[in-house]
Formats: structure tokens, sequence, C-alpha cells
């Protein structure tokens, strides 16, 4: 069992998470520098405006790539960095960084992954509150416009969104990310927005570079909790809403009826700002699928008079089941299921895992070394998933693994460490840990190889 030659192994980061030096080069305030100043919305109370410091030590960064052999990068580009009031000026020291980086990963071999929104949108936008507003849409492409401008050249791959399920759920509906609006129509309305600005981002983009250019959905497969004929209800229900109500759009015939259905009786209203001419602006723009896979949802009917939005509730797997420090059930077979899934379900479209991890708490001992052993072992249960799908016919490209760097992991602040490799956040010190060594070796390889867990100490 081979990977296919060309597989593009990488691993993945973000702009606002790793930068920090949020004041430099005219970058502009960004709706998450906003959000980090209210009381309670950080765990620890904690910012970005340092990080990994990584807008400063960036060929350090590309060093422990190479150390890793990898062959692809995904980072993204600080929307505020290029667009400072949102729209209009172009901040060229912005751009000027970026083409450094860029040309410092080709010289190395790596192919640049570059992510447009990572969700750093700059607080200018606000004035028409982010994405809710239609004039979103075209401040986005003005940034993708930009960006593209100068790197479309050279950038082989570009990713126009990052998870617009989770923009619209955790920005817009339940507020616990930027911008922290809590507000179920406002959260379908900016979800809609996302989509349609990749469309015209797409459109925007054709003439300017001859990149591959997708989205990175979140795609959690919805498992039943049960046999039962609701049980089997709720999961359908709930994969139209965080799964097929992008998928469809983005890659079939529009916007689901089921969940449109939904949609409607929970806000009590038509979903009127879907204009005449969208889904057609939206779909058949796709050269590549990304998808970010962390874990599934078990799913059961939600208990007659619950006053939720939808008919389901998260149940989660019950038993002894293997989770990550975060809680999440490590289930590497949904990832499976998903790629021959999607494959089925929309043939003809290439898919790039663009995130996969797992949150290890696991810091160097006295020896220097981080054993972060549940880390190698997920991701080898994930990359086993990942070719036997192949295996089964998925047209997987390339493996991005979540996270190049531990970083700042949004609302949770810096408790969860998904890096391959370890950031002390004092000092900015990197250190490689074991997981990071196994995956030199998986790509050094093209595939798994004979692993040992040789963590005993002494
Ligand atoms: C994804 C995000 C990424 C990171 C991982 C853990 O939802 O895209 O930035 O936070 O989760």
């Amino acid at each position: 069992m081979t990977f296919p030659a060309d597989f593009l192994w990488g691993a993945a980061t973000s702009s606002h998470q790793i930068e920090g030096s949020h004041d430099a080069d005219g970058r502009g305030e960004s709706v998450w520098d906003v959000f980090a100043r209210v009381p309670g919305a950080i765990e620890g109370g904690g910012d970005a405006s340092i990080a990994d410091d990584s807008y400063r030590r960036w060929r350090e960064d590309i060093d422990l790539l190479s150390e890793l052999g990898v062959g692809a990068y995904r980072f993204s580009v600080g929307w505020s960095r290029i667009m400072p009031e949102g729209r209009g000026r172009v901040e060229q020291r912005g751009l000027d960084h970026y083409e450094a980086f860029v040309d410092e990963l080709l010289e190395r071999g790596i192919q640049p992954v570059l992510t447009l929104n990572h969700w750093d949108m700059p607080q200018a936008l606000m004035a028409h509150e982010g994405w809710v507003g239609r004039e979103s849409v075209d401040a986005f492409t003005e940034f993708a416009v930009a960006v593209a401008g100068r790197l479309g050249d050279r950038v082989p791959w570009w990713i126009t969104q990052n998870e617009p399920w989770i923009i619209q759920l955790l920005g817009y509906q339940l507020g616990l990310h930027a911008p922290g609006i809590a507000d179920l129509g406002k959260a379908v309305q900016a979800g809609h927005h996302v989509m349609l600005a990749h469309g015209a981002a797409y459109d925007a983009l054709q003439g300017l570079t001859s990149g591959k250019i997708g989205t990175a959905l979140s795609l959690f497969p919805c498992d039943p909790a049960s046999d039962s004929a609701e049980d089997a209800a709720a999961a359908w229900g709930s994969d139209g809403y965080v799964n097929r109500w992008f998928l469809d759009p983005l890659l079939g015939d529009g916007y689901p009826d089921d969940m449109r259905a939904n949609w409607e009786r929970a806000i009590g209203r038509p979903l009127d700002f879907i204009q005449e001419g969208d889904e057609a602006a939206i779909g058949a723009r796709h050269d590549f699928l990304g998808i970010n896979y962390y874990t599934r949802r078990v799913m059961a009917a939600a208990e007659p008079g619950a006053t939720r939005p939808f008919p389901w509730q998260v149940v989660g797997p019950s038993g002894d089941v293997s989770r990550t420090d975060e809680g999440w059930e490590i289930v590497p077979d949904s990832l499976r299921q998903l790629l021959v899934r999607l494959s089925v379900d929309y043939p003809g479209i290439p898919l790039m895992i663009t995130e996969n991890g797992a949150v290890e708490g696991s810091a160097p001992l006295h020896d220097g070394r981080v054993r972060d052993v549940r880390r190698t072992r997920y991701l080898r249960g994930h990359l086993a998933a990942v070719e036997q799908a192949i295996a089964e016919g998925a047209d997987v490209v390339g493996y991005m693994h979540w996270s190049l760097l531990d970083n700042f992991e949004w609302s949770l602040g810096y408790r969860p460490r998904f890096g391959l490799v370890h950031v002390d956040y004092a000092t900015g010190t990197r250190t490689i840990k074991d997981s990071a060594r196994h995956y030199a070796e998986i790509v050094a390889a093209n595939g798994l190889v004979d692993w040992r867990d040789d963590t005993a100490v002494g």
C-alpha cells in the first residue's frame, strides 16, 4: 500500500494564530484583536499579539518545514495586513512580507498552500456587521485580487475560505469567536456571504493565477446514536446543517431543500438574502476541495419540547472511546468513510486534507525530547484511513497536518497544543516533538513506516 507518487505531505498554520507583530508594517486591526479584549472571551485572558512570533521568526519556521522534509505548507495571509482599512488601500509592506516568505518556500521546494480568509477579517468591515453585510463579498474580492496580483504567478494552491460553517456557528450564531455575534438569522446570512465571496473570488482570480482554487470545509460525519428511525433522521438532519449546507452549493446543485426548510423554521422567515443567481455564482467553482477533519458527531433526536433551533442534538459516543486531551473522540475510520462518501456523492473533485490533528499537552522532558506518543498514534491512525480511502477510490491529493506549531487556539487561548513542534511561549523557542520526527520518516518514505513506542525513560 503506497500513496500516489506526487502526494503532497505538509503541515498547516494560520496568520492570526502564529504571527504576532500586530502593529508591524502597517497592519490594521482585525476582528480577533478586538474580540480578544472582551473580558472572558479568551481562556486565560491572552491574545495573539505575540503568539509564536512567526512574523519575525518565519525563516526558522521554514527551517522546521525543511527538517520535516514536507513538500507543502498551508499558511494564511493576514487580511488586515493587506487591507488595513478593509477596502481600498493595499498595504504593500504586507505583500512584501508574504512575497519573501513564498519565495523562500519555493526555493526550498515547498509548495505554498495559501489561505486567504482564516478568520482575521479587518475590523473596519464591522461597519456593515462583517459577513452579515453583503458588502463583505466585494471587500473579500478586493483582498483576494490584491494578494493574487502579487503572488498569483507562483502560488499553486489557493484556499479562499477556511471553514464557512465554523465562521457562521462560532462567530455569528454562538458568539464564541470574533466578531462575537449571537443571532441565528444573522449567522445563516453571514455564512451565505462567506460562500458567495468564495465564488466571487474564484472568478476574480481566474486571470491572475493558474494555481488551483478551493475552499476548506470543516466536515463532521454525523452518525446516529441508535438504530431508531428518529436517530437516523437526526443524523441526516445534522449532516444537512454542518456538511451538506456547504457541500451542495459548492459542488452540487445549490442549497439542500431539507436544510433550507429547517433554517426557515428556525428563524421564522424565508432566507431572502439568498438572491436570484447567488447559488449559480457559488457553484461549479472548485478545482479541489479542502477537508478539515478532527472528529465525528453522534446524533439523537432532540427530546420533545426542547428549545433547540433544530430537532436533533449531539449526544457524543457512549462508552470508553479514545479521546484527545480536549475530549474529542478519536475515530479515524470516520475520515475514511467521509473521503469515500465525498468521492461518490461529488465525483470528480480532488480532495486535500487541509487540517487534521489532535491536542496533546506534552512538553520537553529533562533530555529535551517531547514524547507526544498519542499524537503519533493519532497521525498514524488517520494516515492509514487516508491510505485506505485512496485504495477504495478516493482522489486524495495531499495531507496537511494541523499544526506545524503549537499556537493561539482562538477562544481556548494557549492551553491546547496541536503542534508537531513545541513552542515555549515565554521565549519563542521551538522544539521538534517525537511525532514530527516520525512524520518526517513517513514523508520520506511516502507512506506509513514501522513505528515502535520507545518513550520509556531510563
Ligand atoms: C480548526 C481551525 C484551525 C484550528 C483547528 C484546531 O477549526 O481551522 O484554525 O483552530 O480547528
